[in-house]
């Protein structure tokens, strides 16, 4: 189901694993931001007769903030700062301007994070469950919510323009392929 070009780098699951806390924090982060990220798709034109579906994207991901949050709790680690990611960052970079062009651009990006996390989850599922069953556990109930969000935006983007969608995609999964073998010098995600 997800179209993505590249593996995730060799090296991003042993740095994850090497610091559980930090990738929690951002995790967090991850989860506030996907909040807000499905409000703000609110402001296009295209879009306004999807703002129940994205109003209950973002509920969704507020909740899964919060479950962060209690679990940031129970093991004494404090919410902290967000660490900038150089993958999304990048993505979002090549949004373009234009009304149309700007919210298949930018469906594509929030679809692309939403893949690239459902994957991740589902590797750390996999990997925690000897390490710390919880978080395994914990990981494994995201997994299905994302995939959907994923497969949601990119249903919106193929709704405002089949055709453009499908041209973007191709260029944004070349560049995912591109950005994620950068990796990044922080423990985090993405
Ligand atoms: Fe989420
Ligand atoms: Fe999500």
């Amino acid at each position: 189901m997800l179209l993505f070009r590249e593996r995730i780098p060799a090296d991003w699951l042993p740095k994850v694993l090497a610091h559980l806390p930090a990738v929690l924090v951002d995790h967090a982060h991850l989860e506030r931001k996907a909040a807000t990220t499905a409000l703000n798709l609110e402001k296009y034109r295209d879009l306004y007769g999807r703002v129940d579906e994205l109003n209950a994207i973002a509920i969704e991901e507020l909740q899964h903030f919060q479950l962060v949050l209690q679990l940031l709790r129970a093991r004494g680690i404090p919410f902290g700062q967000p660490f900038p990611s150089p993958w999304i960052s990048g993505l979002m970079r090549s949004v373009r301007n234009g009304q149309r062009h700007q919210v298949i651009d930018h469906l594509i990006c929030c679809a692309l994070i939403e893949g690239r996390s459902c994957e991740k989850f589902q590797v750390l599922s996999r990997e925690l469950a000897e390490i710390d069953a919880e978080l395994a556990t914990f990981y494994g109930s995201l997994v299905e919510s994302e995939g959907n969000h994923y497969a949601a935006y990119l249903l919106m983007a193929r709704a405002v323009d089949d055709a453009e969608t499908d041209r973007r995609l191709d260029f944004y999964l070349d560049l995912d392929a591109q950005l994620i073998r950068q990796g990044s010098p922080t423990p985090i995600l993405h």
